[in-house]
């Protein structure tokens, strides 16, 4: 396995009290595959992710507990000297906007091509020609004179391209890419999305999309990891998902996807509001929004209980949620 990451806890100390934002995240992805990360905002999908590559706000951050397993090592036992050395050249992230992670000052040819004068030691020339090859590879039309452009005389679109030449430059095994395409209009995301699949595939990476889109994860994803409260409350393929869901909240997420074949349909939204990081409620975290709710679920923290042989659920009526596909 590529990354594992297993049972993972992050709290963030404030002046506030205490956020527990991670609390026992436990996912994998493999060489060539992708897994879709999805949940509200504030369920815990970027700072998971911030801990495996290692750029997690500390303080106020803290990893309290868990392994991050990368091909076999725990990073959380590195030195960050060596974490370094992983970040970049092993794994990479790319992030939701362009604009504020390029840097402004610098043409993008010379950004592109620090990245082979630091990291592997080519000459100037050399690296110019590497970041032309690179910007041809995400697409950039006239590459070789683009090379010369800063960052905010690109559209939207072809920055994020570029964010995407960036992180693949090193050809990491890992690249994480979070909320990559949301700043976009509807038609450039689809494009920007299909380079980032097929780049994937092409170079066997192990891709982590991070998204709130359940529409966008069906054509890319070959597995998907639903967030709630900072913890996985269902994982498994995504065929089944889409077939029929294991957990209430995948369900709603479910529901609440616009369909074109039930145009005119009110939009189902799950009831409710996420809890609040410094006091979740006992039990399941859900069970206050949760339509199939029974006492146990107010008291006790349901296991992630194997559903199938690759698929599982926190949920401890999963057996009945499966069930009511057809409701
Ligand atoms: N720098 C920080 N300081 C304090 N708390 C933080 C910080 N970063 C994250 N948190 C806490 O962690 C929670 C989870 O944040 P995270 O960014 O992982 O959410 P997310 O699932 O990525 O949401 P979104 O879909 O909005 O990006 C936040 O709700 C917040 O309580
Ligand atoms: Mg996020």
């Amino acid at each position: 396995m590529l990354l594992e990451v297993r049972d993972l806890h992050v709290e963030f100390r404030t002046r506030d009290g205490v956020a527990k934002a991670v609390n026992g995240v436990t996912y994998s992805v493999d060489a060539g595959e992708t897994l879709a990360v999805l949940g509200e905002s504030g369920s815990g999908k970027s700072v998971t992710a911030q801990a495996v590559m290692g750029i997690l706000d500390t303080p106020p951050g803290k990893i309290t507990g868990g392994e991050i397993l990368f091909q076999g090592k725990d990073l959380l036992t590195f030195k960050e000297e060596e974490r370094r050395k992983v970040r970049g050249a092993q794994m990479a992230m790319i992030f939701q906007d362009a604009l504020s992670s390029l840097n402004p000052v610098l043409s993008v040819g010379d950004q592109l091509g620090e990245m082979f004068t630091v990291h592997r030691g080519l000459s100037r020339k050399d690296a110019r020609t590497k970041a032309v090859e690179l910007m041809d590879r995400v697409r950039i039309p006239a590459a070789s004179q683009r090379v010369r452009d800063y960052p905010h005389q690109f559209s939207g679109g072809m920055r994020q391209r570029i964010m995407i030449a960036m992180a693949l430059a090193l050809e990491p095994a890992l690249i994480i890419a979070d909320e990559p395409t949301t700043a976009l209009d509807v038609t450039v995301q689809a494009q920007v999305m299909d380079l980032l699949a097929e780049l994937q595939r092409e170079l066997n990476m192990g891709l982590i999309l991070i998204t709130h889109d359940l529409g966008v994860v069906a054509d890319v994803a070959d597995k998907i990891a639903v967030m709630y409260a900072g913890r996985i409350v269902e994982s498994a393929p995504v065929h089944d998902i889409y077939k029929a869901p294991a957990h209430p909240y995948t369900k709603g997420l479910l529901e609440s996807i616009p369909r074109l074949d039930q145009k005119g349909r009110e939009l189902y939204a799950i009831k409710g509001l996420p809890p609040n990081l410094m006091n979740i409620p006992p039990g399941c975290a859900f069970n206050p929004r949760c339509p199939m709710a029974q006492d146990i679920c107010r008291t006790d923290v349901p296991p992630l209980a194997e559903v199938d042989e690759d698929r599982r659920s926190a949920c401890y009526f999963w057996r009945e949620t499966l069930d009511a596909r057809n409701d």
